[in-house]
């Protein structure tokens, strides 16, 4: 939504000194979307090129996981703000050239707004760079907000999220017929989500649910722990996947019994995703209704 359309002034969402304030501009921003579709939800695509900030996904690691869009905006860029670590430098040097790179780890809103929206009007051409896929724990649509109060247009161009990197190292699918009929993308208990929040054993409950776990390597064991206490079968599948698609990938596949022990041994403690389920095996599942019995299909199959 752009500030023009929401009937909200921008100034209505600055603090006293005239810097940005966020925490206003999200209330605004919800506010406003409650109200009224955004006018270029019908106006463009996700891969179409607009007016203002993209807000990028860099895909999981290896530069070659980036999309093509992504690469041109980068290609373009004058200025870079990335996510830190967990964007590979690589990737950085193959495809910013040229342009200014900050890492946006240790920023606060109140200082990335002001420096994005101030190059924007500069302007200079600016990438907000994310790991990943910006919609999946990314907290993009916080900034994005901001930016918008402020003027600033944005969009968002898709990237592949680190759960299909994994998915594609381990050589697997997440959705498999019968054994692993949903995904679920989750996080578990910590600072952000309270116990009451934390919903992984539900989805492990449900039995054909792929559970991709997304900021949890630190707590594997707790994890796995509790699923022990809840009484999930200790002997299903898990696989950790650390840095999926970087040099040092590595790939650590257990059980809800063992897998705490060989992520300790192996010292990782951040940027693995957690995938538990009979997916992790690729064991077990069902020819699909996609290619069989073509002639005995039903007027109403959607796939
Ligand atoms: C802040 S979240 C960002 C997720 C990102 N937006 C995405 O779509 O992958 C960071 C978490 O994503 C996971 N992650 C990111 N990159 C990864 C990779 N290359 N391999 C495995 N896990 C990764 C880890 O669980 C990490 O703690």
């Amino acid at each position: 939504m752009t500030g023009g359309d929401s009937g909200v002034d921008a100034n209505d969402t600055e603090a006293g000194d005239g810097k940005p304030d966020p925490a206003a501009a999200i209330d605004a921003q919800s506010a406003a979307r409650r109200e009224d579709l955004d006018d270029r939800i019908a106006d463009y695509s996700a891969g179409d090129e607009q007016a203002g900030i993209p807000f990028v996904g860099a895909g999981p690691g290896d530069p070659r996981l980036l999309t093509v869009a992504g690469r041109e905006l980068l290609a373009d860029a004058d200025l870079v703000v990335h996510a830190g670590s967990l964007v590979n430098s690589e990737l950085l040097e193959a495809y910013c050239d040229g342009a200014e790179l900050v890492n946006s780890v240790g920023k606060d809103l109140e200082e990335l707004i002001p420096l994005m929206r101030d190059a924007y009007e500069e302007d200079r051409e600016v990438v907000r760079l994310h790991s990943g896929d910006p919609a999946i724990y990314g907290a993009a649509l916080e900034q994005m907000d901001a930016l918008e109060r402020e003027g600033v247009p944005t969009y968002i161009v898709p990237g592949v999220t680190s759960a299909f990197a994994a998915s594609a190292t381990l050589r697997t699918q997440l959705t498999l017929n019968e054994v692993a009929n949903h995904v679920a993308f989750t996080r578990p208990q910590g600072k952000t989500l309270s116990a009451d929040e934390d919903h992984i054993s539900e989805f492990v409950g449900m039995g054909d649910v792929t559970t991709c776990i997304y900021l949890g390597t630190h707590a594997v064991r707790d994890t796995m722990e509790r699923l022990l206490e809840d009484g999930h079968d200790p002997e299903t599948p898990v696989a950790v996947v650390y840095h999926a698609s970087w040099p040092d990938e590595d790939v650590i596949v257990g059980t809800i019994g063992t897998i705490a022990d060989a992520v300790e041994d192996a010292g990782y403690r951040a940027s693995a995703l957690v995938v538990v389920g009979e997916a992790v095996t690729g064991a077990g599942y069902e020819r699909s209704y996609l290619y069989g019995e073509w002639a005995n299909r039903s007027d109403d199959a959607d796939e």
